[in-house]
């Protein structure tokens, strides 16, 4: 019998080396992403660690997965004990945590029925199938799917023809027939474009990949009456703004009364970084689709619904603290904005802020990274924060004030001219 001598704990320096993991990395891997000189080792609470020891203040999370932060002991906890007792078990069978997670999030949601899968953009996938199988049952022309122009919605096939953004899209047209784009908050050219031909509007009540625009309540409202008149299916997108990172469970709570869709996306922080990507519908939507319609091998395995369902607890908890700390944030950016004329704009809600520059931000962002922050750029010029849940005005204060010796260095640099 061979005995095989486990993997070493803490990698070994040479590992971690940056230089070392470019070089391996540039070599091996389809080059697809453009990666800030970062390796991250490890993270605690709402740090994260180079190999070196030197600490990062994460306020971009994964781009919004890390809600809780890094290693919450209560997550730790659970991702122990389920990863020693079962890790996957495919759909053939039960498990005892779908059952669970699905009764919370449509205690949550307002909508009735769950799906699970792995991302976000494998949520939106199957809500267009469901838009289109909707569609199919009513009139085999009733196929197209209208969305918004500077939306994001993924990179899949699917996801991408109805997402509004050329740069994403341009590679790999054609697409799916039927996608309809229209500007955001135009009520009236989403009148025009809405027809019997519609099988789905999809909506993200704050778009985030596209600089942190929100729709308005009056927009939303027409969205839902159209998808009403039409009998098309109205899909929220929550993959970025839902899941608690406006202060609500989901971000269309935010409108009073609440405007519900047919069908709600959410992935990103559902289960703090073990993939876990849900479509939620109501009872109508989900008379779309029926046994064999659909699936998902590793879909909502019970590591991934049991983390999610502990996170679900711990966030219902946590809503008025995100709302509140979300008004801080915003406060100090405001106050920064008074003081650096370049900020054109601060966006958001609760814990997902924009502020926009009018000039690119990239490097802004690497200069954060050098103090010790983490951010990114989105849409060229917009600095976009994803703070943890967890995040307290200690943590915000000190974000605020690396951010004000990096205004202070672009301003000295004359960046904005
Ligand atoms: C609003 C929105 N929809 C869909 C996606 C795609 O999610 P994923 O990267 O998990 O496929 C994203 C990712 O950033 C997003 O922000």
């Amino acid at each position: 019998m061979s005995t095989v001598s486990p993997p070493p704990v803490v990698p070994a320096p040479e590992q971690t080396a940056l230089a070392a993991i470019q070089a391996l990395e540039s070599e091996y891997l389809l080059q697809t992403y453009a990666r800030y000189p970062l390796v991250l080792d490890r993270g605690k609470g709402c740090y994260v660690f180079d190999p070196s020891g030197k600490r990062y203040l994460d306020f971009i999370t994964g781009i919004g997965v890390n809600a809780l932060g890094h290693a919450h002991p209560r997550l730790t906890k659970v991702i122990r004990e389920q990863a020693g007792r079962l890790l996957h078990t495919s759909n053939l069978y039960y498990h005892a945590y779908q059952g669970p997670l699905a009764e919370r999030l449509a205690k949550a949601s307002g909508l009735h029925r769950t799906f699970f899968c792995n991302s976000g953009a494998e949520s939106m996938e199957g809500a267009l199938k469901m838009a289109r199988a909707h569609g199919h049952k009513i009139n085999p022309e009733k196929f197209e799917v209208v969305a918004l122009h500077n939306s994001f919605h993924g990179r899949t096939l699917g996801a991408l023809s109805i997402t509004g953004q050329e740069k994403y899209r341009r590679d790999f047209e054609p697409l799916l027939p039927g996608a309809r784009f229209v500007p955001p908050n135009d009520e009236v050219a989403l009148e025009q474009i809405v027809s019997e031909r519609t099988a789905g509007i999809v909506i993200e009540i704050i778009q985030g990949e596209g600089g942190i625009f929100p729709m308005s309540i009056e927009y939303l409202r027409k969205a839902r009456q159209l998808a009403d008149r039409y009998d098309a299916l109205l899909v929220f997108d929550e993959i970025q703004c839902g899941v608690g990172r406006v202060g609500k469970h989901f971000a269309y709570q935010l409108v009073d009364p609440i405007v519900l869709p047919d069908i709600m996306v959410a992935a990103k922080p559902l289960a703090c970084g073990i993939p876990l990507g849900v479509i939620v519908a109501n009872d109508r939507a989900a008379q779309s689709i029926g046994s064999g319609m659909h699936g998902s091998t590793f879909g909502g395995g019970p590591l991934a619904c049991r983390v999610a369902i502990e996170f679900m607890d711990i966030l219902d908890e946590l809503l008025p603290h995100i709302h509140e700390m979300g008004c801080y944030f915003r406060a100090k950016l405001e106050e920064l904005q008074k003081q650096f004329p370049f900020i054109r704009e601060v966006r958001g809600q609760g814990l997902i802020i924009g502020v926009d520059l009018s000039f690119p931000g990239k490097q802004l962002v690497l200069d954060a990274i050098e103090q010790g922050l983490l951010m990114n750029c989105t849409h060229d010029t917009v600095l976009r924060f994803l703070p943890p849940y967890i995040a307290t005005e200690k943590e915000i204060d000190r974000a605020v004030s690396i951010l004000k010796r990096v205004f202070k260095m672009a301003a000295k640099r004359g960046d904005a001219n």
